[in-house]
């Protein structure tokens, strides 16, 4: 029998895990013939809920789940875990900001870092979905000093995602026709969605999209304030569409992508377009299949996309500099 994949989700009663849990249940994250084990963890008065949770799960009776474990710490919960997927968090409601929550999410992944370094399998990667995501993951990833830089990501697919949309339902096509969109930074309000490497059907997308004036102004706004137009509408922030995005980052870091395109993370910055090595800042990437990505090099930086690329790198140092005691 094909040995499970541990995957720690913490945050596992909570709204986005309603709908991601179901799905890495479900296989869609390695496929039909690959056996997970999920080993879900909460804090102390959501076990309750999560009990809830796990019953459901178990009622769908997927054939790829080989079992669930549950722990209220996050030590016991990232035993041997192969994938950790960090979700549990306050998420922001009307009138915050995502850096708003610094404070209150912050400690969490001083904690879970030491616990992963200490409890995680020697090949575990760690996607932060929780928010601030990309300062979050730093915090984490300086306290796993023996997990190596590169495994630690935090999640900026959810701007690809949206981005897709957006310049699709502006072209009038669909979101297949769109490809190599570039997601540069922080996932906030000052995130860059650079479009001038991105195509439509193989054409540069300025030639097929010529309302210049939407693609450099409210189509830049749109992506950055989509989590806030959401909580607006909602009265809560994403859930379903969080989820689905958690799913793809860690399917496609485990696939191999094709050559003529790319996935967005945040990741380690190895001084790559100029980022102050060390950062969290989400770049394009290509995956090898096995858990390996290399940052996209090469692509064209205009004077517009580079004074937008050091707006959002300006954010995490400083962001960097709120979480000074949790990450030395
Ligand atoms: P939620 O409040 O519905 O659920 C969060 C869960 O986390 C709760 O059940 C809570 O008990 C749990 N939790 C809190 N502290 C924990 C800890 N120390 N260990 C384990 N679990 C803990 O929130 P949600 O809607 O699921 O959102 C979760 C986070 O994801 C928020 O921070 C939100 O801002 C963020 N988010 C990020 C993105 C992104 O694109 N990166 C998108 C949407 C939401
Ligand atoms: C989002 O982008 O939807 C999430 O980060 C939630 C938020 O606070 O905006």
């Amino acid at each position: 029998m094909t040995t499970p994949i541990r995957v720690s989700v913490t945050g596992a009663a909570g709204a986005i895990c309603y709908s991601l849990l179901f799905r890495i249940a479900a296989g869609e994250l390695f496929g039909p013939d690959q056996p997970v084990i999920l080993q879900l963890i909460e804090i102390p008065p959501a076990m309750k809920a999560l009990e809830g949770t796990v019953m459901e799960i178990n009622d769908c009776a997927f054939g790829t789940l080989a079992g669930i474990e549950i722990a209220d710490n996050p030590e016991d919960g990232f035993k041997g875990t192969n994938v950790a997927i960090l979700v549990g968090g306050r998420p922001r409601g009307p009138g915050m900001v995502r850096a708003d929550l610094i404070k209150m999410n912050g400690p969490i992944f001083e904690s879970q870092g030491k616990a992963l370094n200490k409890s995680a399998a020697d090949d575990v990667r760690v996607v932060v979905v929780a928010n601030p995501c990309n300062t979050n993951a730093l915090i984490t990833r300086s306290n796993a000093p023996d997990i190596p830089k590169e495994r630690f990501t935090a999640m900026t697919r959810l701007d690809q995602n949206r981005t897709a949309y957006q310049l699709a339902n502006k072209a009038g096509v669909t979101v297949n026709d769109v490809s190599k969109i570039t997601i540069f930074g922080n996932h906030s309000n000052t995130m860059y969605p650079d479009i001038y490497n991105a195509t439509i059907h193989g054409k540069p997308v300025t030639e097929v999209i010529t309302d210049h004036d939407w693609l450099k102004g409210d189509f830049i706004s749109t992506i950055q304030k989509r989590g806030k137009a959401i909580i607006e509408a909602r009265g809560k922030s994403s859930a379903a569409s969080a989820g689905n995005a958690a799913l793809e980052h860690v399917r496609d870091w485990f696939s191999v992508t094709p050559k003529d395109s790319w996935v967005n993370m945040a990741v380690n910055s190895d001084g790559s377009y100029g980022v102050q090595k060390d950062l969290i800042y989400s770049f394009p990437v290509r995956c090898d299949g096995k858990g390996n990505y290399e940052i996209v090099q090469g692509l064209e930086i205009n004077d517009f996309a580079q004074e937008k690329m050091n707006i959002t790198q300006e954010q995490l140092l400083e962001e960097k500099g709120h979480v000074a005691d949790l990450i030395d």
